[in-house]
């Protein structure tokens, strides 16, 4: 299995804070039988500050750590997509992970978006159920999936039920954790994940895993 958005990087954003908390959450990872994970810190987030030089330092040491419990870790980022553009981090060389305002869509995001697609970037919105203007009727949202945009909702979406319509309607391509860590939100439930086995198999396919 695969969880292809966290927050896991100790010190680098609004997640995971220490070495010793991350290291017990790779062993919950390992013990749920994970065997991929993707890293995504927040970049351009008006909302969160980014130690971005530190990523690179983090990430390694991080890998270091996964592959002691048997885990592949992978570089990546979770972009915020907003007025100025930015720098960002795809992963598995071609997928982008892409946040945007949860109040509205911004008029330029389908432009940004179709400017990825031409660099040859697959784009995977994350967390859809938490957009208060994302829904199956909404027209930007309908674009996007005509774009082939690809789709990401949170484990906390499946528990509280904002991520169903989505997931009914077949428009989900990743099941995520955005795990921040232990202190920030409520543990995730890494149990989840395996109850939705095709959704996995699909995700796996996509990535080419
Ligand atoms: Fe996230």
């Amino acid at each position: 299995m695969i969880d292809i958005h966290t927050h896991l990087l100790p010190g680098i954003d609004d997640g995971v804070q220490g070495q010793e908390e991350a290291e017990n959450i790779l062993a919950s990872y390992q013990a749920a039988g994970f065997r991929y994970i993707v890293c995504t810190p927040h970049l351009a987030n008006p909302f969160v500050k980014t130690n971005i030089l530190g990523i690179r330092d983090a990430f390694v040491w991080f890998s270091q750590r996964a592959a002691d419990f048997g885990i592949t870790a992978i570089p990546g980022s979770e972009l915020y997509i907003g007025a100025a553009k930015s720098k960002f981090i795809p992963f598995l060389d071609r997928f982008l992970l892409v946040e945007t305002s949860t109040v509205e869509a911004p008029l330029f995001l389908l432009d940004r978006i179709f400017d990825f697609q031409l660099q040859g970037l697959t784009v995977i919105f994350a967390h859809i159920e938490r957009f208060s203007w994302f829904s199956l009727d909404n027209p930007t949202a309908v674009r996007m999936q005509e774009m082939g945009v690809l789709f990401q909702v949170n484990i906390e979406g499946i528990q509280n039920g904002d991520a169903k319509p989505f997931i009914d309607a077949g428009w989900v391509d990743f099941i995520a954790s955005d795990n921040h860590g232990l202190s920030k939100r409520n543990p995730v439930n890494l149990q989840i994940f395996q109850k939705y086995p095709e959704i996995m198999k699909r995700s796996l396919r996509i990535l080419d895993l």
